[in-house]
Order: C-alpha cells, then sequence, then structure tokens
C-alpha cells in the first residue's frame, strides 16, 4: 500500500499537504464505486427513449431476449414496485428527477429510460438494449431556447417546494431607475451547460434479504439513502451506501438520478447483484445540467457613478416535472450598496431532463449577469470598473439587514490590481497591443455562499501511536480526506501518515453533502469536538485505570498537547505519550464522538456569510485570424483561513479553468426537431484542457470567519469560478470592441469586430 511522508508533528493547519489519498490515486489502488466486483454480478444497460415529448405504445423485446447471456429485460410492467421518494427532515430525500423510472408512460424529454437490460456481461446487456424496439405516439417537443415564465403568479410549485418568484425587494426599484440618470437595462444569456466529470454515473446494487447495499459515487450518502429507503419501502437502516472515491461531480452527483433505482429493483427481481454504470451520452440526458438562464438586469446610476436602483429578472428551464430552480439572484441583494432593488425570477418548462446544480449553482449564471452590467455601466459612465465597485461598495447586507460576517471585497480588487498591473490599462478599445495581438483586460467580482451543514464525526487514538477519523462525508477530489487528516493532527499532534481517514459510508456518524463548497467549513467544529471528546477520555482512563502514571490524579489536573498527557502544574516535556498510556492501561484505544449543527436553515441569521473574490483576465485576440484566447488571470480570493493553501490553490484555479470553458466553449445544444441534445459527447461538447489553461496567479486574503467555525474556514470549491466570464467578456470588449451577452462567446459575435485585419 501506498503511504505519504508527511511525518511532521506540529499542525498542519494552513501547511502546503499533498494529498493523503494521493498514492492510491496514481497507483490504481484507489477504489471508485463501479471497481467493486461481486460473485454473480449482472450488467445492466437502460434503452434510452428516442423521442423527447409523446407516449410508449409499445415495446418488442422479441429480438433482445435471444442475446446470449441475456437474464431479463424489465419495462414498466415486470420492474416491480419503485415508490416515490419526498423531501423528509435534515435535507434528507432529495432527488431532483422526482418520477420514479418507468411510473407511466409518457415520455418527457429524449433519453428518458423506458427499459433495462440486463445480461452477464456489459456487451450482452448492450446489444440487448440495442435489439429492443420501441414505438411511440410523438408529439412536437419544446425545447425553446427562448424563455419566459410559464406562470406569472405569486408562488411557484419547485423541486423544493413552494418558493415565492419575488425574492427580494426593497425601495421602490420601478421608480428610481425610471428616473435615474444613467440607466442599463440589457438582457444576459447563459446556455444549458453538461456536468463533465471523467468518471460515469452508476450503482452496483446488491440485495441480502430485506438489506440493500449499493455502491455509488454519490456526493452525499446519507441523502441517498434516505431516497432508496423510501422508493423501496426499507427502514432508513437497512440500506447502506458506500463511495470511497469519487472520479468528481460537479454537481451532477449531489442527488440521485433514475438509473440508481433501475439498479436496485433489477437486482431485487433477479437476485443477484447489478451493476448499471451509465454511457457518456447518457451523462447529457439524465443525470441532470446546469439550466440554460435568461436574465435580465437594469441598473440605474447617478452621473458619478452611484447604483440607485438595480432589477434582475431571471428565467431558467426545467423539466417537464421537475421544477428545479436556478438561484440566479443570490449574491444580487448583497453584492452592492443600492437603496431601490427588487430580485424575481420564474420557470419555463421544456421537454428536457430535469437541470440540476452545477458548480456554483445560481451565483455563477447570476454574476455572469450583474457582473456583466456593472462592466457595462462602468463604460457608459467611463469610469473605471474598480471604481465604480469601490464606490458601490455596502457596509452590510443590504438583502439581510445584517452585518457580513467577514468581507473583504475591496482588498480583493486592491490586490488584484496591484498584481495584474491594472495601473497600466489603456481603456480605449483595441488600443493595447503586444506582436500581432491585441490585448483586453477585463475584471469581474465574485461571491458564494458560506456556511456549515449538520455534521458528526468519531476520532479515537490507538495504542500504536495512530488516530482514525470518521466522517459519513465524501472526497469528490478536492481534498477532503487530507483536510479531515489536518484537523485530527492539529487536535491530537499524530502526524498525517499515522491518521486513517474513513469517510464515504453510511454506517459511519452522518456527515455533510459535498455541496455548496461547504465541507470543510462543515466538518471543522464536529471533528474538533470530537477529538476533544476523544481527548477527555483519554484523560479520565489516565486517572481512573491501573497501570496509568496519573492514577492518583484528578482529570482536571491534567494537560493535552502534542499527543503527550502531562500534570499541568509540572508540564508537558515530565509527561507520557497517549500510545505509552493506552499500552500502560492495556487499551486498545479512546474514542470520542463529536458534532455539530448546520447554519444554514436559519430564519434569523445574525450575519451574512459568504466568500468572496475578483478575478482579472487579460485575453488577447489576432485580427489577422480572428483568433480569441484567454492568456492571464488573476485572482484573489477573500475564502476564510485556508488550512490547505495547495489543494486550496488547485480548486481555484480548477474554476478558472472551467470559467474559460463558461465564456468559450461550453454550451448543451438540444435539437429542435427531436429535442435530443445532439453534442452529447466528449468530441462535440467542448470544455476548456490544458491548452486553454490560462496563466493563473491565485492569492488567498486569509482572513479567518470565526463565524462559521473556530478556525474560521470557509469553502472554496465553487467562488473561483462565480465571475470569471464576466471578466472574459469585458476583456474580450475591450480588445474587440464586441460586446456578448449570451455566452459562449462565438467566433461568429467576434467577426463583427471593427478590430479585424
Ligand atoms: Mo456543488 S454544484 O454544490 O456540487
Amino acid at each position: 500500500m501506498p503511504t505519504i511522508t508527511d511525518t511532521a508533528t506540529t499542525s498542519p493547519i494552513g501547511r502546503q499537504t499533498p494529498r493523503i489519498d494521493g498514492p492510491f490515486k496514481v497507483s490504481g489502488t484507489a477504489m471508485y464505486a463501479s471497481d467493486f466486483n461481486f460473485p454473480g454480478l449482472l450488467y445492466a444497460v437502460p434503452v434510452e427513449a428516442t423521442i423527447a415529448n409523446g407516449r410508449l405504445q409499445k415495446l418488442d423485446t422479441s429480438e433482445a431476449e435471444k442475446i446470449p447471456g441475456m437474464r431479463a429485460v424489465f419495462h414498466r410492467r415486470n420492474i416491480g414496485k419503485i415508490y416515490r421518494s419526498v423531501l423528509q427532515p435534515n435535507s434528507n430525500g432529495i432527488t431532483d428527477e422526482r418520477r420514479p423510472p418507468f411510473e407511466d408512460d409518457v415520455i418527457r424529454y429524449y433519453g428518458q429510460y423506458i427499459a433495462l437490460a440486463v445480461a452477464d456481461t456489459f456487451e450482452s446487456a448492450k446489444a440487448a438494449a440495442d435489439a429492443v424496439r420501441a414505438t411511440y405516439t410523438e408529439e412536437k417537443p419544446n425545447v425553446n431556447p427562448d424563455l419566459k415564465p410559464d406562470d406569472e403568479s405569486d408562488v411557484i410549485e419547485t423541486t423544493r417546494g413552494r418558493r415565492k418568484r419575488l425574492q427580494s425587494e426593497r425601495g421602490d426599484p420601478e421608480r428610481a431607475f425610471a428616473t435615474a440618470p444613467v440607466k442599463l437595462d440589457q438582457i444576459y444569456v447563459t446556455p444549458t451547460e453538461t456536468h463533465n466529470p471523467i468518471e460515469l454515473q452508476g450503482t452496483t446494487a446488491m440485495w441480502d434479504g430485506s438489506t440493500l447495499t449499493i455502491y455509488e459515487e454519490s456526493q452525499g450518502v446519507f441523502n441517498l439513502r434516505s431516497v432508496l429507503a423510501q422508493m423501496f419501502g426499507l427502514p432508513r437502516e437497512n440500506v447502506r451506501v458506500i463511495t470511497k472515491f469519487v472520479g468528481s461531480g460537479f454537481g451532477s452527483k449531489l442527488w440521485p438520478w433514475t438509473h440508481c433505482a433501475l439498479a436496485v429493483a433489477a437486482a431485487r427481481q433477479l437476485g443477484k447483484p447489478v451493476k448499471l454504470v451509465v454511457s457518456r451520452k447518457m451523462m447529457f440526458q439524465s443525470v441532470g445540467h446546469r439550466p440554460r438562464t435568461q436574465q435580465r438586469v437594469r441598473l440605474g446610476a447617478t452621473g458619478e457613478g452611484k447604483l440607485v436602483s438595480l432589477l434582475h429578472d431571471i428565467v431558467n428551464d426545467c423539466g417537464m416535472l421537475d421544477g428545479y430552480r436556478e438561484n440566479c439572484g443570490e449574491a444580487t441583494p448583497y453584492h452592492y450598496s443600492v437603496p431601490n432593488l427588487r430580485v424575481k425570477w420564474g420557470l419555463a418548462s421544456r421537454n428536457i431532463g430535469s437541470p440540476t446544480a452545477m458548480r456554483g449553482p445560481g451565483a455563477v449564471p447570476g454574476l455572469f449577469a450583474t457582473e456583466s452590467a456593472m462592466n457595462e455601466l462602468a463604460d457608459q459612465l467611463k469610469i473605471d470598473p474598480v471604481r465604480l465597485r469601490v464606490l458601490n461598495e455596502p457596509k452590510i447586507d443590504e438583502g439581510l439587514g445584517v452585518p457580513f460576517s467577514s468581507r473583504h471585497f475591496l482588498e480583493c480588487l486592491e490586490v488584484g490590481a496591484e498584481k495584474f498591473g491594472w495601473s497600466n490599462r489603456n481603456p480605449e478599445i483595441g488600443s493595447m497591443k503586444r506582436d500581432d495581438s491585441i490585448l483586453g483586460w477585463g475584471l469581474a467580482g465574485a461571491a458564494w455562499i458560506s456556511g456549515r451543514s449538520a455534521a458528526q464525526a468519531n476520532v479515537e487514538l490507538r495504542d500504536d501511536g495512530s488516530a482514525r477519523v470518521a466522517c459519513g462525508t465524501q472526497d469528490i477530489g478536492t481534498g477532503t480526506y487530507t483536510i479531515l487528516a489536518q484537523l485530527v493532527a492539529d487536535k491530537t499532534g499524530v502526524p498525517l501518515n499515522k491518521i486513517e481517514v474513513v469517510l464515504g459510508d453510511t454506517s459511519l456518524p452522518p456527515g455533510p453533502i459535498s455541496g455548496g463548497s461547504l465541507v470543510t467549513g462543515s466538518v471543522v467544529p464536529a471533528v474538533f469536538d470530537a477529538a476533544d471528546n476523544a481527548i477527555a477520555s483519554l484523560l479520565s482512563v489516565a486517572t481512573t485505570t491501573p497501570g496509568s502514571p496519573f492514577e492518583k490524579h484528578k482529570a482536571d489536573d491534567l494537560g493535552f498537547e502534542a499527543g503527550r498527557v502531562f500534570v499541568k502544574a509540572e508540564g508537558p516535556v515530565k509527561g507520557v505519550s497517549f500510545p505509552d498510556l493506552l499500552r500502560r492501561t492495556n487499551m486498545r484505544l479512546v474514542t470520542g464522538n463529536g458534532e455539530s449543527a448546520g447554519t444554514l436553515d436559519e430564519k434569523k441569521p445574525k450575519v451574512s456569510m459568504h466568500s468572496f473574490g475578483c478575478h482579472f483576465v487579460e485575453v488577447t485576440w489576432q485580427p489577422a485570424i480572428a483568433r480569441l484566447r484567454v492568456n492571464r488571470v488573476v485572482t484573489v480570493i477573500d475564502g476564510g483561513r485556508i488550512i490547505n493553501p495547495l489543494a486550496g490553490r488547485n480548486q481555484i484555479e480548477g474554476a478558472v479553468v472551467m470559467g474559460v470553458g463558461m465564456a468559450l466553449l461550453e454550451h448543451t445544444i438540444y435539437d429542435p426537431q427531436n429535442g435530443a441534445p445532439i453534442n452529447s459527447n466528449l468530441a462535440d461538447y467542448l470544455i476548456s484542457v490544458n491548452a486553454d489553461a490560462p496563466l493563473m496567479e491565485v492569492h488567498f486574503l486569509n482572513y479567518p470567519d470565526t463565524d462559521v467555525n473556530p478556525l474560521g474556514a470557509r469553502g472554496i470549491g465553487e467562488i473561483g469560478l462565480a465571475g470569471v466570464a464576466a471578466a472574459i467578456t469585458a476583456a474580450t470588449y475591450h480588445a474587440t470592441g464586441v460586446r456578448v451577452r449570451k455566452l459562449p462567446i462565438r467566433i461568429e459575435d467576434l467577426l463583427t469586430s471593427s478590430i479585424l485585419a
């Protein structure tokens, strides 16, 4: 087994710490969900609807039945009962596509599963699935990209319950806009984007009587357990979900999708373990995507650049049954000071699979719109876009009417401008040149939620000097394994190479979903509490167990520091190391549980907890060949105290690269004829790759936010993507004179540039 070499006994908090799981990944010993195999394992391949709107008339399975090794073709009449899952307390029971698979014969989107072939091998199952013939009554699908809200009513039913369309309001925004000396009124469009983690989604399910075990690459094992318990009518304790490694998710693996229930149902019907891994094409159809958004932003300002009104009207598309709401207005009410404001949203249902959260859901498309509008306003006013933001810096969160826990947005801009060299900018379009290229410079602000989900953890100290920490959260490639080890090392003095981290299993203490950039902030207090309790147990053992050198003392007289127990009056040098103490008292280990409450559901928060940041971007425009590249990005993040700057910088750099893709490449295109996502593969759906990565500089301000947890750590998985696209379109305007408000930027858009050779 590979081991890590970090043997330092000083606290690793804030130290550049290589991932403790890295050796497992690079040596191929990390077990991803679909790597687990079992005797008698069968393979399942779903059959996809080839229409997007209509009704399934007939399924002909006769050819499929003839495939050698074929076990069964399941459909609505033979799959057995699959119940609906509903929301339960403590954020359990969440799915975005609420309809259980095969519930009726109505086809609502292209790729909806209509049957499931199961066979001895994957190849036979695929051949059988391909041989199933379906006939439909077909209607024209609605995949219209022009979005208007379906419903003008004040309250809308969403997948997460009823929501008011009016999200935030203060003052008299319409009137203030009408009378504002300077006005901007524009529509911004972000396309459907598809998550493309390299690890495909899949489920391996096996039953033992009435207990169910599944291996799944989940961003939330406890929610998945609660969904499956409901769908299969089981007590929760009869379901175990295991997720040891996740080959990234970006939100697509937060909530369960229909293939999971199909694998479980097939395993139940056949009495054998069943593995179902979806294809890359299916990843575009039936496991969520970021919805398309259409956002109208109206800004009213004084001639000096003080905002007087902000109206943000948002529409996102969603599936026919499932009202996924893209919360584009999350940052709008607090990001800038403005006395008159309204944020309103609506849903437009289409014949598409249900959308879901994708890295920075809501704020990322939302800030593309509002930050683009701020940049345009600055150009209109002929003032520096940094200065426009400085002029409108709020003193408090004006949406909630409470102070910020920790906000250093202006310092982000200051540091960013300095490191980027912003003072050398000539604002005139096309005026800055290098070799055969025109340089374009732009910037945008970033914001993302902060806080905690509820979390529990367990910490053990063992007689060989090692420690173990267990928490039912997941590591989706972001560094959670390492963070948990760092926290325990900090508290116990055990070096990182002697800390075992166990996560991704519903048999462990319940941990948070790997979503919302909330894991790090959430686990800090739970792990600290667990470690404190393990240490308290150790001290109590020390005073009560025969063989202990501290038998005559009271627990209160004893201290614990850097792995040593000692009499406070005598100091740590005279003490005993904890493994020594455990061996002398004939104990294998002491253990402690810890937990901490969530903050997200607080009805009346006392402070507004968010992370902030900004990106300064340089693009190069080669007019001779109409080529646009993102050349250089300086990012400054106010993300609380950074526990692992190495993994932290990696998160921000990855997000910036994703932002380049958002600005220049990514969009899922639905065929208006049959409703299919037509670029449903990694050749036609372009994401930015190494060759697209700009020169990146990341700076963390590192101000602890102790309202979030005692270390002051906030999450940083998503904020790096917020604002990138708006900074790129601003830089593109500066280089080319073309204002792109509809992503991604296409070459066709730029051919209207007056700066063409
Ligand atoms: Mo993230 S979209 O909350 O996985």
